[in-house]
Parts: C-alpha cells; structure tokens; sequence
C-alpha cells in the first residue's frame, strides 16, 4: 500500500498493532526517510515547540537497540519469569527498524519562561506533542506497508542508547515503535476494534438531523 495512494480514513482502519514483523521492508530506506522528515516538518506540537525529536535505528542499529533492552532486561527479570519476556524481545529484535521517541525539555523550558500563565501545562502538552507524532508515524508507516507496534521499555535503555548513537541525556524518551514487514498471517486474530459502544465514547451535539 502506498501513502499517496490511499485515503486518511483508510490508513486510519489499516492501522493495527502488529507483533509478527520480519527483516523485509516494503520499501527502501530513502522512503522512510521521506515519511520520517514528513512527521518532522509537518505534524504539529503545543505552542509550535518543535520538541519532538525521533531517533530511527534501522537493521544492524535496530538490532543493537533490542540487544541493549534485553541485556538490561535481563538482569532485572526473575530466572523463571525470563522465557516469555525474552521472547518478547526477540520477537521486537526480528523486525526491520524501531522509531525512539523524544521530548526535548529545552524548547518546553523556554516556553514555560515565556508563558509563565502556562507553566505548569507544557509538560502535558510536550506529552501530546510526542503522541502526535507517534500516531501520525504508526499510520503513515502502515500506509507504507508496514506492520508496527509502539513499546515503552525507557527508562531502562535511555543511558546505554544516549551513549551508542550519541543521543543528548537530557532528551526524554517516550516511546518505541517498532516496524518490520508483516508475517504472513500476523493480522489473523485481531481484535474487532470498537468493544465498546462508540455511542458511550462519542457525543456530537448541534449536528444536521
Ligand atoms: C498510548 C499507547 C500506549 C501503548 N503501549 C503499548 C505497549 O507498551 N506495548 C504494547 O505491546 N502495545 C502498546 N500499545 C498498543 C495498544 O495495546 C493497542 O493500540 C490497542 O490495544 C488497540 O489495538 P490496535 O493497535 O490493534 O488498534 C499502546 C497504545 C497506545 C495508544
């Protein structure tokens, strides 16, 4: 599937969380790059901060990513414990590429000196600045053709990542996405996504009759 073929509603339906990834990507690194800067440039943040900052580790760098989580992870998980998580690990490891997402406090700092009446909100909304570009980039990456699934094992790998692909401490880490190629079969079983009622989710007054 192509992004510039496809409607928004349809990437919106396409996308899903998608465990069962592989090494084959739909298509080259220069496309993702495209769909990366993209996100960059065109997704919004609160105040137009601009504090979102994405790290994207593709195959060997992906790999070495997992590498660092299940190392940690594993002096931390109990021995009898360790056989689902890594599993879980591996199964991350398999895929094609991870997307680390940031905050960056010093655009949130300086907002915070600006907009005293605000101070306190600009963490929430650095929160939801990051969530907007995690979503965007979800969907756009399956409209590419990708299946995806977002983790969140920071803290645990913040300072060994930092050090690895020289990534600034002070930069917040929020959210894993990992991508890869879909399995055959890995969308069987999904399930039906509205459990419940959108009628108790969704209230829309003053519309047309
Ligand atoms: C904010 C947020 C945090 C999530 N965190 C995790 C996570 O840490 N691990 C995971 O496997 N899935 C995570 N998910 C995936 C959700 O469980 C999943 O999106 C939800 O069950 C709906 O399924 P769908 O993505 O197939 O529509 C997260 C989703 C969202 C929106």
């Amino acid at each position: 599937m192509s992004h510039t073929s496809i409607t928004l509603k349809d990437a919106a339906v396409h996308r899903r969380t998608i465990y069962q990834l592989n090494k084959k990507a739909p298509v080259d690194d220069k496309q993702i790059e495209e769909v990366f800067r993209l996100a960059i440039k065109e997704v919004p943040s609160s105040f137009n901060s601009q504090s979102a900052r994405i790290v994207v580790l593709l195959k060997d760098d992906h790999d070495a990513f997992w590498d660092i989580v299940r190392d940690i992870l594993k002096a931390h998980v109990p021995e009898d414990k360790w056989e689902h998580t890594g599993q879980r690990i591996e199964g991350f490891r398999k895929a094609y590429g991870t997307a680390l997402f940031y905050e960056d406090p010093a655009p949130i700092k300086t907002l915070q000196t600006n907009l005293p009446a605000y101070a306190d909100k600009f963490p929430q909304w650095s929160e939801h600045t990051s969530a907007m570009h995690q979503y965007f980039l979800w969907t756009a990456l399956e409209a590419e053709g990708f299946g995806c699934n977002l983790q969140h094992y920071n803290p645990l790998p913040d300072q060994k990542a930092a050090a690895k692909w020289n990534i600034p401490l002070e930069w917040s880490l929020k959210a894993q996405l990992v991508f890869g190629g879909e399995e055959e079969g890995a969308r069987a079983g999904l399930q039906e996504r509205s459990e419940q009622p959108i009628g108790d989710r969704l209230f829309i007054h003053g519309a047309a009759k």
